[in-house]
């Protein structure tokens, strides 16, 4: 399945987005789609390598530019202005390569290229690029191998750049390139080998210039050559000595034949596909958007390491800064849970190990147990930005109220806890420390809540809910829900604890007693939820009394706020507008467990599917999920098609700044959970699917406890077997 793309000119824009859509990686590092032949460096992102910064905290920091070329044909550099060029490049979801033909003509001649990339899925350092080009009517030409060390962080709509590292040591000798960079605040350590394997050459010389190095090989002007270059790159957290192992892996690499290097790489992802098993008859357009999305998903975890960070934006581009939020645990985690748990551990195994800096957090906040923060980066305190200044001189700055109020994470991580053991039934992580996160957000929630004597019950003031239009709201729905089933949870599992000598070890160790386990018992059953007799449920206490505003007076969705007149924008907060599902998306996660009637969740979905913008790329693959569930099929797949194709088709407009993580994770969701009707918990599958009647036969197979099941849908019959 492929994914290809025409250009005649360059355009920058285009170019930022392709980099998204290109992007290749391992889950260790990511190198984006530029095509390395044109003169523009957007550098490369590594996992886990984070840097201080104002305002962000700590981002991602963007690391040298490994995957360029260049070609000089008689003294002058290929041109893509002015010249005549055509350029296809194709992105291949089966085997995870890129490749890219150009042929372009000027000065008096021609040449024809041909390129394909890939980093290496197994080979975790290993990045390569093998190019062939035909001269033909030039009387020299040079070819240039090089890494871009100009590159760095973009911020304030691209007034300042920050470069996060400085280089410690190059070196170059028996034609290879080592080149070791530690970031600004010295906790990561990277090096960079480098190595070019050409298959003729007049002159061969190596340079360090303004930035740039690599080597120069000339060439005669009509002529054929091949160049692979390898490039192998290693943190401190791998190896303490990265130097020698970037530079040990390098030298073996050389010396294996492309083919087999090309073969485990092509050969591990079919293992991929197989292991998923995809297929929809009657809508090749959405199994391959699906795969797109699954490809990507897949793309940004390292399997080599214990746990993995998964930002919202994966490693393919900048956007929020690197930062992990609640879109990892409840939109993309499921995806995981299903096709690869071993990578939802991995990834729950992230906030296991930032679990002390969330019991650091809620200290600071006056609470006890854990607070996670709304965004993370690779320290796990929080690394939301309070104000963003949208101009050089702070001249306009916008407050940014989320890190301070959308407490509702600690109850979702919570929540993704108990949705992977109930799936995969992995209870060494729960001793490992699943408990301990259920019992310590529990114990947050419960120094949280307040006791309302007028209600006789209890309330959370002052937070905001998944919709960002309005914040300092008391009794947001979906936070007072969340938090009653995470304190529901740490009661569930102290219970467990009681029959389990290991998991009561656990209980000892964090001081739990049964005082405590009856308080957040009374809690969780006296949390207030803003919820009236004719079933509707309000986004929060008040919301009803506010102006109300219908965006979506019909099927044809109106995505984000372009739609709504500035009147009306100015004082959003003040109207029942809101940004994205979150009575819908309580329904959704929890109607499993507290048996919310049909009635109850179409009638609230009525309200607020005409009341949301869905300007966050997490709202339709939710509204779609539970429509389908509903079997409001038409709408579903509307929104579905929305969902899915958030990137492909570029619906933010906000592509260039990478994936949607969130978003692809929850359109997978809602094919799974919405369309086939899944219904996993402890006691087994079920299902009941919605499919659209065009769909004439869907496969996929996925894995439940330990065991997996083939899951075919034919003649709107749902067959689920074990294999
Ligand atoms: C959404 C959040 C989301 C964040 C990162 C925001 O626009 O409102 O829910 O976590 O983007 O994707």
């Amino acid at each position: 399945m492929k994914l290809t793309f025409k250009d005649r000119v360059f355009s920058l824009s285009r170019e930022k987005k392709l980099a998204t859509l290109l992007t290749l990686s391992n889950g260790r590092f990511a190198v984006r789609g530029v095509f390395e032949l044109y003169p523009l460096s957007l550098g490369t992102l590594v996992s886990h390598v984070y840097d201080y910064v104002p305002i962000f905290y700590r981002e991602l920091a963007v690391l040298p530019e490994v995957s360029k070329l260049k070609i000089i044909v008689d003294g002058k550099p290929l041109d893509f202005s002015s010249s005549r060029f055509q350029l296809k490049r194709t992105l291949s979801l089966n085997s995870g390569i890129v490749e890219a033909a150009l042929k372009w003509k000027g000065y008096g001649g021609e040449l024809e290229y041909f390129s394909y990339r890939l980093v290496h899925r197994k080979r975790k350092g290993l990045f390569l690029i093998n190019a062939t080009l035909n001269f033909r009517g030039y009387d020299k030409a040079s070819l240039i191998s090089y890494i871009d060390t100009s590159v760095g962080n973009y911020f304030i709509n691209d007034q300042v750049m920050i470069k996060h590292y400085v280089v410690e040591q190059v070196r170059h000798a028996n034609d290879t390139l080592l080149l070791t960079l530690r970031t600004l605040d010295n906790k990561y350590k990277v090096s960079i080998a480098m190595k070019n394997r050409i298959s003729k050459f007049h002159e061969r010389s190596f340079f360090n210039e303004h930035n740039v190095l690599g080597e120069v090989f000339t060439v005669g002007g009509n002529s054929s050559i091949e160049i692979t270059k390898y490039v192998y790159i290693v943190r401190n957290i791998d190896s303490k000595n990265h130097a020698q192992d970037s530079l040990k892996n390098i030298q073996k690499l050389c010396e294996i034949s492309l083919n087999k290097l090309f073969r485990e790489h092509t050969g591990s992802w079919r293992r991929v596909w197989r292991r998923i098993g995809l297929s929809i008859r009657g809508d090749k357009h959405v199994e391959k958007a699906l795969k797109f999305n699954a490809f990507h998903l897949l793309q940004v975890i390292d399997d080599n390491r214990e746990y993995t960070i998964l930002p919202a934006r994966g490693l393919h581009g900048l956007g929020y800064r690197g930062h992990v939020f609640w879109d990892t645990e409840i939109y993309a985690l499921p995806f995981y849970i299903l096709f690869y748990p071993e990578y939802a551990r991995k990834i729950l195994m992230f906030r296991c190990k930032l679990l002390e800096q969330a019991k650091e957090n809620a200290r600071r906040n006056g609470y006890r147990g854990a607070q996670y923060p709304w965004e993370s980066a690779d320290d796990g305190f929080e690394a939301t930005p309070k104000e963003i200044p949208l101009d050089f001189f702070g001249r306009r700055i916008i407050r940014i109220w989320t890190g301070e109020e959308e407490q509702h994470i600690t109850a979702d991580i919570a929540y993704a806890v108990n949705k992977y053991y109930e799936i995969t039934g992995d209870k060494s992580f729960m001793k490992e420390c699943g408990l301990k996160i259920i019992f310590e957000t529990a114990r947050f929630w419960a120094s949280r809540v307040k006791y309302d004597e007028l209600k006789d019950l209890y309330v959370i003031e002052n937070v905001m809910g998944p919709d960002e239009y309005h914040p300092h709201v008391n009794n947001d729905y979906f936070t007072n829900l969340m938090a009653k089933y995470n304190l529901e949870l740490a009661v569930k599992y102290f219970e467990k604890a009681l029959k389990n000598n290991e998991w009561f070890n656990i209980v000892r160790e964090l001081n739990i007693n049964e005082d405590e386990v009856r308080l957040w018992d009374r809690i969780s059953k006296k949390m207030f939820l803003p919820c009236f007799k004719n079933n509707l449920c309000e986004e929060f206490e008040g919301y009803f009394n506010l102006e109300d505003y219908v965006v979506q007076p019909n099927i044809n969705i109106n995505i984000g706020e372009k739609h709504i007149p500035k009147s009306i924008l100015e004082k959003i907060d003040r109207t029942q507008i809101i940004k994205q599902a979150s009575v819908v998306l309580a329904h959704y996660l929890l109607s499993d467990k507290y048996g919310f009637s049909r009635d109850f969740i179409k009638k609230n979905f009525d309200y607020y599917f005409k009341r949301t913008t869905h300007a966050s790329s997490l709202s339709l693959p939710v509204y779609a999920a539970v429509a389908a569930k509903l079997g409001l099929k038409e709408l579903a797949y509307t929104m579905f098609k929305y969902a899915i194709y958030a990137d492909l088709r570029d619906i933010y407009g906000n592509v260039e700044d990478g994936f949607h993580v969130g978003s692809a994770g929850g359109s997978w969701q809602a094919f799974l959970y919405g369309f086939l009707g899944l219904e996993i918990s402890e006691h087994g599958i079920n299902a009941l699917p919605n499919i659209p009647s065009h769909w004439r036969y869907v496969k996929v197979k996925i894995n439940v406890h330990g065991r997996s099941y083939l899951v075919e849908v034919s003649d709107g019959v749902l067959r689920v077997r074990e294999i």
